[in-house]
């Protein structure tokens, strides 16, 4: 993903990105990182002393900034919430596998829980790709000029969802655009957009 834009763009520019693996700052021994739960049950838990030797290592102590676990039981993830996730200097982003976090990480560690939706996936992987990508967007220099301010769900269309858009060739199938984006005429064209926002 840093290879492709809005990642690529923003990149070593506005924004830089690190990645970590609880596996190289674990306490524990051959790289253990979860633990089966208590009370029972199947799967396995991240465990609270792993997430707090990796934030140790990475920050000396416990971070300054947001710390955001992702988790299918935070709050979810929308484009107010991007916005205000964009706005920040910096973010770490935790996340987990099999059965999730120790509670002690989310309630003690972290600042924010986070779902990019209500469905579960295998693993924070996806998650956090979706959150960077979506930040990174936000971020100077990612986007052309202009081309990320009138969106779905963009103050500037008062949250709604963006008009349809078109392009070459202007008939296909018999299937036409409609005339007035041909027009030239502007105001028109913006009057018909804006009459067009879902
Ligand atoms: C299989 S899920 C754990 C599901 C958890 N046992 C539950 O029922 O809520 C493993 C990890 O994937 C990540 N994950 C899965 N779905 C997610 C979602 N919708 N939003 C954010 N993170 C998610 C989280 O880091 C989560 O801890």
């Amino acid at each position: 993903m840093t290879e492709q834009r809005p990642v690529a763009s923003a990149l070593g520019d506005a924004l830089e990105l690190r990645l970590f693996n609880y596996r190289d700052t674990t306490p524990l021994r051959s790289g253990q990182i979860d633990d089966d739960p208590y009370g029972g049950g199947a799967g396995m838990v991240l465990r609270v002393d792993v997430v707090a030797a990796a934030l140790d290592a990475v920050y000396g102590g416990a971070p300054e900034h947001r710390v955001i676990a992702l988790s299918p039981q935070g709050r979810q993830l929308t484009q107010p919430v991007v916005e205000e996730l964009a706005a920040e200097e910096r973010l770490t982003v935790l996340s987990a596998r099999f059965e999730g976090f120790d509670e002690r990480i989310v309630e003690h560690l972290c600042t924010d829980s986070i779902s990019i939706g209500p469905y579960v996936l295998s693993n924070g992987d996806l998650p956090a790709m979706v959150l960077v990508d979506a930040i990174a967007r936000r971020l100077p220099g990612a986007l052309a000029d202009g081309s990320g301010e009138l969106e779905s769900f963009s103050a500037e269309l008062g949250g709604g969802l963006e008009y349809p858009q078109y392009t070459r060739p202007a008939e296909f199938r018999g299937w036409p655009v409609p005339e007035v984006l041909l027009s030239g005429d502007h105001a028109k064209i913006e009057r018909w957009r804006m009459a067009h926002v879902r």
